[in-house]
């Protein structure tokens, strides 16, 4: 029995949460999941990760994994929140602590952060399989976007993370610290090498003007659409082309909050001594 999908697009960061589970045993797996913040205010809230809780508690799913594809930087992931209501196993992919490296450099995070991914209960290897309940699933490292995301093959159904989007939209940006557009195309064409009913399922969806949210494709129907990687463009032509969109691009609005979270599995920097957590803020001077 192929696995049920239950997507939630998660309207502030376009982001597309997943609950993917086993109808026959109720197991499942939480892909992705947001935590809301409000950066004017510092405020973090569970309004959306509580819908999934409802959802799943409504079906009497047992949550076995929480996965990750990667460390988001353009949301704060709930991971660690839906872990401590509903149980399961936060997973992500097993170069993280490369990750976790980079960005306690750049934070100046001090001995308490051990960059060695020891915050995510099970670190998943390339080509590693496990189960959601009686479904088989498998991971697959598709780095690029960042160098340490992983792709989740459950089923016929692939969850991409950031590497491609929908056909309209195009494909993930490589410029964050270690990310490759030569790798990402790389990865991407991993992904397309599966059969072509294959369905893929987006992290984020940035839809058009006048086109509704949407998160699900096909190999077949990226091959032939995707704006920036149908079938024809060579690798050459997408490195350039990547390089010069991502030149123009912002950091992401939560870019900042988001990385000190999910470098951590969700959990927020440890609280100072009057109690409270705080993000930092490296300032550039030039
Ligand atoms: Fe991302």
């Amino acid at each position: 029995m192929p696995p049920n999908i239950t997507p939630f697009f998660d309207t502030t960061t376009c982001t597309i949460s997943y609950v993917v589970y086993d109808e026959s045993t109720g197991g499942c797996a939480i892909i992705d999941p947001v935590l809301d913040y409000e950066p004017r205010s510092g405020r973090i809230h569970t309004d959306f990760s509580d819908k999934l809780i409802d959802f799943i508690q409504r079906q009497h799913l047992s949550v076995e994994w929480i996965l990750e594809t990667h460390a988001h930087a353009d949301h704060l992931s709930s991971a660690y929140y839906l872990k401590k209501k509903l149980g399961g196993r936060i997973a992500i992919g097993d170069r993280i602590p490369a990750v976790q490296t980079t960005f306690k450099k750049i934070f100046n995070l001090g001995d308490e952060f051990i960059p060695d991914g020891h915050h995510f209960n099970h670190l998943l290897a390339d080509e590693e399989t496990f189960h959601i309940g009686k479904l088989s699933a498998r991971a697959l490292f598709v780095p690029g976007h960042t160098p340490a995301d992983m792709a989740y093959q459950i089923d016929d159904a692939i969850f991409v993370g950031d590497t491609l989007f929908m056909p309209d939209v195009g494909t993930a940006r490589a410029d964050f610290p270690g990310g490759n557009a030569q790798t990402l195309y790389r990865s991407i064409q991993k992904i397309l090498a599966f059969p072509s009913q294959t369905r893929l399922f987006m992290c984020h969806d940035y839809p058009p003007d006048g086109r509704d949210p949407a998160w699900e494709t096909t190999v077949s129907q990226q091959r032939k659409e995707n704006i920036h990687v149908h079938d024809g463009i060579d690798e050459q032509t997408f490195i350039e082309m990547r390089n010069k969109r991502d030149a123009t691009l912002e950091a992401p609005v939560l870019l900042l909050p988001s990385i000190q979270t999910n470098i951590r599995a969700g959990d927020l920097p440890p609280p100072e001594n009057n109690g409270v957590s705080y993000f930092k803020i490296p300032i550039k001077t030039s």
